[in-house]
């Protein structure tokens, strides 16, 4: 109890005083066992194109990708999330090239499970980098996004990703019944050790515009919010969180991160399942641009924000920041 004597009773920076007794009292880790690194790929060879709302941030054909690869595993980076930037001759209405399995997406993912055996391969099942009108679905004539046939649509590419060797494959589309639908023709089709990470809370957030300038997906019309969740619900984002546990999910994920923390945090304190929280391209990019500005210190920003993202209870942190957080934890920057 607080004594109004002279002295308070209780110091609370006795045991912020040391290096050691700091290192102590930490009650969340950051491991690089935990992070995911999102990359872009495209066609060709020795190909490098730069994202220019995501500095630091290239697309890169399959030769250049297995270098990144390479470093992703001297870093001891777990796993690396797949996103295609795909020609703009392969789109079609109904995305039909992501269920390609010669596609570029398969082709990559045989390339590195062949050179890389040890690095974890995560595919985006999504059809929005494939659609001439960059939604994530079938449409119908009024616009609308159709969701059993895009289902349909979904579970072909989901094949195609798994039989080119995809170790976790990851829905982002927020069709409802997506998991359900994966996990069966995952069993079906032999892959029983194939995990799902399920997208489980996406929000229609403005946060990904960034990212739909890497993967050239901007819808060519309209927005997301018929099948994203509506950024003011969080008893929604449970109830999908739920329902992909139901379904046969591995991982949960809630996306974006910084901006639903809360989110995060209901999410470990309801479910027993590992939850894995997005660090987004917006959030990538404003913390680029506000360092470039000379606001603020870009390396103790990335340090802070991925801490923050581990304290609020995520088991796993999909980020653009990967290779650098990881250089951050082995200097003892964080963790
Ligand atoms: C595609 C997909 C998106 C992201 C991951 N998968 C974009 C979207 O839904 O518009 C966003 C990632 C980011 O912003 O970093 N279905």
């Amino acid at each position: 109890m607080q004594t109004l004597g002279k002295f308070p009773s209780v110091r609370m920076r006795r045991m912020r005083h040391d290096d050691f007794s700091r290192r102590l009292m930490r009650e969340s880790r950051v491991s690089v066992d935990d992070l995911i690194y999102p990359v872009f790929v495209i066609e060709g060879n020795n190909k490098r194109v730069q994202v220019p709302s995501m500095p630091g941030v290239e697309r890169l054909s399959l030769d250049l990708l297995l270098k990144q690869a390479e470093e992703c595993v001297k870093l001891g980076i777990p796993v690396m999330a797949l996103f295609p930037s795909i020609d703009a001759s392969l789109k079609t209405p109904d995305g039909r090239e992501a269920a390609n399995p010669d596609g570029l997406i398969p082709r990559v993912v045989r390339s590195l499970k062949e050179h890389f055996p040890e690095l974890g391969v995560m595919c985006d099942v999504a059809l929005d980098p494939y659609t001439t009108h960059g939604q994530d679905g079938l449409i119908d004539e009024t616009g609308f996004i159709l969701n059993d046939e895009t289902i349909e649509m979904l579970v072909k590419q989901m094949l195609a990703q798994a039989q080119a060797g995809a170790d976790i494959v990851a829905p982002s589309d927020m069709m409802d019944g997506r998991v359900a639908a994966i996990r069966a023709a995952l069993d079906e089709n032999g892959f029983v050790n194939t995990p799902v990470m399920a997208y489980s809370a996406k929000f229609a957030s403005t946060f990904y515009g960034p990212f739909r300038d890497a993967a050239g997906s901007a819808p060519a019309f309209g927005d997301r919010r018929s099948y994203q969740m509506d950024p003011h619900n969080g008893r929604e984002a449970m109830r999908e969180c739920e329902l992909d546990v139901q379904e046969g999910a591995d991982i949960l994920m809630i996306k974006p991160a910084m901006p639903y923390l809360d989110l995060v945090r209901e999410c470990r304190d309801r479910f027993d399942l590992p939850v894995a929280a997005y660090q987004v391209s917006g959030e990538y990019a404003m913390i680029k641009a506000a360092a470039k500005a000379g606001l603020i210190d870009e390396y103790g920003v990335m340090c802070e924000s991925a801490v923050s993202i581990f304290r609020a209870g995520a088991d796993i942190l999909i980020t653009y920041f990967a290779c650098e957080l990881a250089d951050a934890i082995r200097k003892g920057d964080i963790g």
